[in-house]
């Protein structure tokens, strides 16, 4: 359902050992046409996950997907503790060592099998999964959040931003070439997003999980707010 093979496509990604914030963000897929976003726009991503979790010092939060840790870095000041797991075996080395902070521990890990780790998640209160749900099918995507939200505390609290909205497409494949393209990956196969949900079918998985949740609008000025959304999804008592 997701086309590519996603877990070779990331870990083919290199370490470079002099990266910096314009490589580590085009590593992440932080782009536009090719070019890497404005770091201001990091800032405004930052600022919109801490706001509409609340973020506070006193929370031990979970970074789903963390990559190379750009994003982990600005987040990791907000609370207590982050615990930042990726598949990426690159991605990982690149964050430990580009993006360390004392109050990070990123480790290698699957969001499909995150059950079976030697972590818990009970000593979470809210996670943050910003655009990874792209390489998850909806049965993925329902493994992660039951496990996930039988960890946390009722009411604890987790973020799914920067979903592709299948509704959006258009607006993301905007003229006829860019559409061309579309038809053409996705018939090989290769289609360079990934998953495009249905807000229904959202909703649909996060009821089977144990979760509640609405739908948060990004931020207007966020350079990819015209195509994805987010939701927030918080554990049933
Ligand atoms: C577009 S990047 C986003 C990285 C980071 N969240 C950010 O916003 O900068 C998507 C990330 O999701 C990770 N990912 C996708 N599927 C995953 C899975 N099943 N388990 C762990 N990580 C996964 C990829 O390795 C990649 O680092």
């Amino acid at each position: 359902m997701t086309g590519r093979d996603w877990h070779a496509y990331w870990n083919q990604r290199t370490v470079d050992p002099d990266i910096d914030t314009s490589a580590a963000l085009r590593q992440v897929g932080k782009t536009v046409l090719g070019n890497p976003i404005e770091a201001g726009q990091l800032q405004i991503l930052a600022d919109h996950i801490a706001d509409t979790l609340s973020l506070e010092p006193s929370d031990n939060a979970v970074d789903l997907g963390c990559g190379n840790g750009l994003l982990t870095s600005l987040l990791a000041p907000y609370v207590r503790s982050v615990l930042a797991l990726d598949y990426s075996v690159p991605l990982i080395e690149v964050a430990r060592r580009h993006f360390p902070r004392k109050t990070i521990r990123y480790e290698v890990a699957d969001l499909r099998n995150i059950g079976c780790r030697d972590f818990s998640l009970t000593e979470f209160n809210k996670a943050w999964c910003c655009e990874v749900l792209q390489h998850l099918s909806s049965d993925e995507a329902l493994g992660m959040l039951r496990e996930l939200l039988a960890g946390l505390p009722a009411g604890g609290l987790v973020l799914a931003c920067g979903i592709p909205d299948q509704a959006k497409l258009r607006s993301f494949y905007n003229s006829p070439e860019r559409w061309a393209l579309y038809e053409r990956n996705l018939y090989l196969g290769q289609e360079q997003i990934g998953h495009w949900w249905h807000r229904d079918e959202l909703m649909e998985i996060v009821g089977k999980a144990g979760g509640r949740m609405r739908f948060v609008e990004p931020p207007e000025t966020f350079y990819t707010s015209h195509y994805r959304f987010d939701v927030l999804i918080e554990r049933q008592p």
